[in-house]
């Protein structure tokens, strides 16, 4: 039996970087965590939840760079994105914050000072590659260049992907900067180091005292056998984060203060709602912490941060709960494939609450990667969610309109069967708590299976064409509406929007876990609507098809020339015969318009001469279509059309870019529509 006192609860899941778009891997975390999340609140606990983005480090200020905009730019865009993203998955954060804020840079301050003050940070001299063209230290990931084992080019400045060696940059062949191309120099600097063999005792007990799943605990033990490092929480400047107090020019590493953003998301949102930020985090504190984490990201969450917080006289997590990764039919999701879905791709084709449901019914609260089978998936949800849950209210609701005129009966006529339903909900709620939400599903299935065949069985249908007959009738589909209700408290978190539907439906207050010992007796109901549809296959093709174009259009990005002549080598020679065949015209732009979810988008219409073309193309940051209008331009016009996901696009227009713009090509006066252009 679980806990009836009133538990003060923290939640968090990672903190996604500020410089990608989500995606179903990611999803599964928030989905995850946001169950168990809006569990803990239908119990009538005191629950936050809270999260950031990762706005700080060396990727997140090159890929500004590369779009020519400041690293704050970047990170307000990719947060509207992400919050929107998250919002369209009904992952209900109390509060979504970022890593750049000022609550940040204090907790930051103040855990590494504390820290400092006791002797846990040392400072030395290390090498490191330094690109002199760019001024920067390089990370291992931005050197590249021959493997000294396999001699295969063009490998990262760790590890060989050919051959699987693992080495330093220094023993590269010919290494270069990824970033400039430029040759690497070795230059010393100081570095800041947290001593964590000062916390193995700590460590150790921290990860076999429960904190931790029996997988995770055993994998850290490994990782405990083979001793530990001080580690290096400095980086030198040019840096996109916080300076470190009374080190000027270096700079925290964005894993240093990417976890201290739980605590100031959690701090903002103190401050605002008026919440006692020490009643959570005060080394005493009785109050719950939990994160909510993959599996790649262990090291830091289950070891380095528990020292952190103790190092630091605060109060450390009461479980770090790990999930495994998300693979599609049975392989890593490929870009190629169409399987490397993003979240706003994916809610453009199907409703979000089906990925809910799915992850739900595969979800264990073990480390295990879990498959999301899209034929699997589409089985299962039209099955359970519509063919079971659904059916259920849609078999019912027309007969206590019609027979009860929309009210439900005075009496119930199987209390014990509605009793049942009432007290599965115990073991439901220990599953949820348990994260064994796939067990719980199957559970709950099996009472929409009970109701189904309660139903079936005493046919109200059968019974509503005899004459006298209709208060039995009635008094089946209230027994059947009432079970319906119960399931629909279980199936809450999981399938919040659908449980509204049906919240709406059932005319109730709310669904909350204890809401359901009151049967529903004389209730006036609502008109019926369906509360989901089933998963048309189509449109599971078609995401996966938009999803291909989501890398098409990142490729040509990518491939879009951006610098002078020496960044952009001229191509290889191609024959007189060979550039013929491309059909160059003059076009009029007749129209210009925005695309609806395409940020970089624009829709032409062109004029050739009498015929009409549409094309997307990607220059809407650098015209507003009105601008555009009545301009004259260059297109190609025998390109074999291609399939986007918001229409066909005939052609290509055709322009330069670099960081500052986008230019489209424009002829001389005099020029025509639809005149070839040799
Ligand atoms: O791995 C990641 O995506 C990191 N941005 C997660 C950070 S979680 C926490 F430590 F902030
Ligand atoms: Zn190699």
């Amino acid at each position: 039996m679980l806990t009836t006192a009133k538990r003060q609860i923290l939640v968090t899941s990672a903190l996604p970087y500020a410089n990608g778009a989500i995606h179903l891997g990611h999803l599964l975390e928030y989905i995850q965590t946001d169950i168990w999340v809006r569990f803990q609140k239908s119990c009538g606990h005191e629950c936050h939840y809270v999260c950031a983005d990762d706005a700080h480090g060396t990727a997140i200020m090159l890929r500004a760079e590369q779009e020519g905009i400041t690293s704050e730019a970047l990170i307000d865009r990719v947060s509207r994105e992400h919050q929107a993203d998250f919002a369209t998955f009904g992952v209900a954060f109390d509060n979504y914050y970022s890593t750049h804020s000022e609550e940040n840079r204090y907790f930051s301050e103040l855990i590494y000072t504390r820290l400092r003050d006791k002797g846990h940070i040392a400072t030395r001299d290390i090498d490191q590659m330094y690109d002199p063209v760019k001024g920067l230290f390089l990370a291992d990931r931005f050197i590249k260049g021959t493997c000294p084992k396999c001699k295969a080019d063009d490998q990262y400045g760790d590890n060989c992907e050919a051959c699987g060696a693992t080495y330093t940059p220094a023993e590269l062949i010919d290494p270069v900067s990824a970033i400039s191309g430029a040759t690497p120099e070795v230059r010393s600097s100081t570095h800041y180091f947290f001593k964590l063999p000062d916390f193995t005792d700590f460590m150790h007990q921290w990860i076999n005292d429960g904190h931790v799943q029996p997988q995770i605990r055993n994998k850290l033990m490994e990782w405990f056998e083979a001793g530990f490092n001080e580690w290096d929480i400095s980086r030198d400047a040019p840096y996109f984060g916080f300076e470190i107090p009374d080190a000027p020019g270096k700079y925290f590493y964005v894993w240093l203060d990417a976890p201290i953003g739980y605590l100031a998301s959690f701090k903002n949102l103190c401050d605002r709602q008026g919440l006692d930020f020490d009643a959570f985090w005060h080394q005493d504190s009785e109050a719950e912490v939990y994160h909510f984490i993959g599996k790649d990201i262990v090291y830091f969450h289950a070891l380095f941060w528990p020292a952190m917080l103790h190092g630091a006289d605060f109060r450390t997590p009461t479980a770090v709960n790990c999930h495994g990764f998300v693979t599609v039919n049975g392989a890593k999701m490929s870009k190629s494939r169409g399987t490397f879905i993003k979240a706003a791709t994916y809610a453009d084709f199907l409703n979000p609450e089906y990925l809910r449901y799915y992850f739900a019914a595969k979800l264990t609260s073990k480390v295990d990667d879990l498959d999301l089978n899209l034929e699997d998936f589409t089985a299962r949800v039209n099955s359970d969610l519509v063919g079971k849950v659904v059916n259920i209210a849609s078999r019912c609701a027309g007969f206590v309109k019609k027979l009860g005129d929309g009210k439900l009966s005075a009496h119930c006529v199987e209390p014990e069967m509605v009793a049942r339903f009432i007290g599965a909900g115990d073991e439901i709620a220990e599953l949820f708590e348990a994260r064994e939400f796939g067990r719980a599903m199957r559970r709950v299935m099996e009472l929409a299976d009970e109701a189904n065949t309660y139903i079936a069985d005493a046919e109200p249908w059968v019974l509503a064409k005899q004459a006298g007959r209709e208060q039995e009738v009635l008094d089946i589909c209230s027994v059947g509406l009432n079970l319906f209700r119960q399931l629909m408290v279980y199936l809450a978190p999981v399938v919040p929007a659908m449980a509204e539907g049906a919240r709406e439906f059932l005319r109730l207050e709310s669904l909350d876990w204890h809401s359901r010992h009151e049967v529903l007796l004389n209730q006036k109901i609502a008109k019926f609507k369906p509360l989901m549809t089933r998963v048309e296959p189509e449109k599971i093709d078609a995401m996966m098809a938009a999803s291909k174009e989501d890398l098409v259009e990142e490729q040509k990005l990518k491939e879009t020339p951006k610098g002078p002549l020496a960044e952009a080598p001229i191509a290889d020679e191609i024959g007189f015969d060979d550039f013929i065949k491309v059909d160059l015209r003059i076009a009029r732009i007749a129209k210009a318009e925005y695309v609806k979810g395409a940020d970089k988008l624009l829709k032409l219409t062109l004029d050739i001469g009498g015929e009409s073309r549409t094309v997307f193309s990607g220059i809407r940051s650098a015209y507003a279509p009105e601008a555009l209008e009545g301009r004259l331009t260059v297109m190609v016009a025998n390109l074999a059309p291609r399939k986007m996901r918001f229409g066909v696009s005939e052609g290509m227009v055709l322009a330069s870019a670099n960081d500052e713009g986008i230019y489209l090509l424009s002829p001389d006066t005099g020029a025509e529509p639809g005149q070839r252009v040799t």
